[in-house]
């Protein structure tokens, strides 16, 4: 059973997740954080900020979730860059050992693999924050995929397409595919965060946690994990 919390508001949920962060960053010799994009951990990345001065993050590792294919990675939207810019660079922390899937075209035959290997040599991810889409998706682990699929480019469907347009000129410039870590990669992380707010969320939380475990609910995957906490506000709580 996932361990809920409901919390007030985004910010207590990023002091949250950030101080269990810190515990890792403070007890473990090469702390591995899994790390995710959307605005949904933003809070967590805030709430870092104010914590991290005194505490030694030289050896913190980092591996994102997902990255469009095909995107230039100087982008803006990338995910490279938007893990350069919310949260390599205000935390400070060593580019060299934060590692986002490589979305190049050139590449992406192995990309998947190198990907799974690198996770692997860093001795896997020790807390993974998740955020989740509105149809149920983790990374870019759309409905139907695998529970034992490991990092692979993936088709992103219309519903996440229209959702990530905001970040584009138009709906045209969103890419159509991705490479995402599989629900399988997922579930090989020690802890899982999952973190959900607002209410266009609440569905999605309730199909994941209360619904039956199926590949139609990616996110539903969690509830075979043995350590998984959720963190949600009051209206992404609203279904449960
Ligand atoms: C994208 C990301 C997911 C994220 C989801 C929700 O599809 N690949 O990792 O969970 O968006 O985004 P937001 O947190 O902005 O609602």
């Amino acid at each position: 059973m996932a361990e809920v919390v409901i919390v007030e508001n985004k910010s207590a949920a990023g002091a949250l997740v950030a101080d269990e962060i810190v515990r890792l960053i403070d007890t473990l010799a090469e702390p591995v954080l899994g790390l995710a994009t959307g605005s949904t951990p933003l809070p967590v990345y805030e709430a870092l900020r104010e914590r991290l001065a005194g505490h030694d993050i030289a050896h913190l590792r980092g591996f994102a979730l997902d990255e469009y294919v095909g995107i230039d990675p100087a982008h803006p939207e990338s995910y490279r860059s938007v893990i350069m810019r919310e949260v390599i660079e205000p935390l400070g922390l060593d580019p060299e050992l934060i590692r986002v899937p490589n979305g190049a075209v050139e590449t992406i035959e192995h990309a998947g693999a190198d990907y799974e290997q690198a996770i692997a040599e860093a001795g896997g991810v020790d807390l993974q924050i998740l955020g989740i889409g509105t149809d149920g998706h983790i990374g870019f682990n759309e409905p139907g995929s695998s529970f034992a699929s490991s990092t692979r480019v993936k088709t992103l469907t219309e519903q996440t397409r229209k959702d990530n347009a905001r970040f584009f000129d138009s709906i045209d410039d969103v890419p159509r595919h991705c490479i995402t870590q599989g629900l399988g990669t997922i579930q090989r992380a020690r802890h899982l965060v999952l973190l959900a707010f607002g209410e266009g969320k609440a569905r999605a939380v309730a199909a994941a946690l209360e619904g039956p475990v199926s590949a139609l609910v990616p996110a539903s995957s969690i509830q075979l994990h043995p350590h998984v906490t959720v963190v949600l506000d009051e209206a992404a709580a609203s279904e449960l």
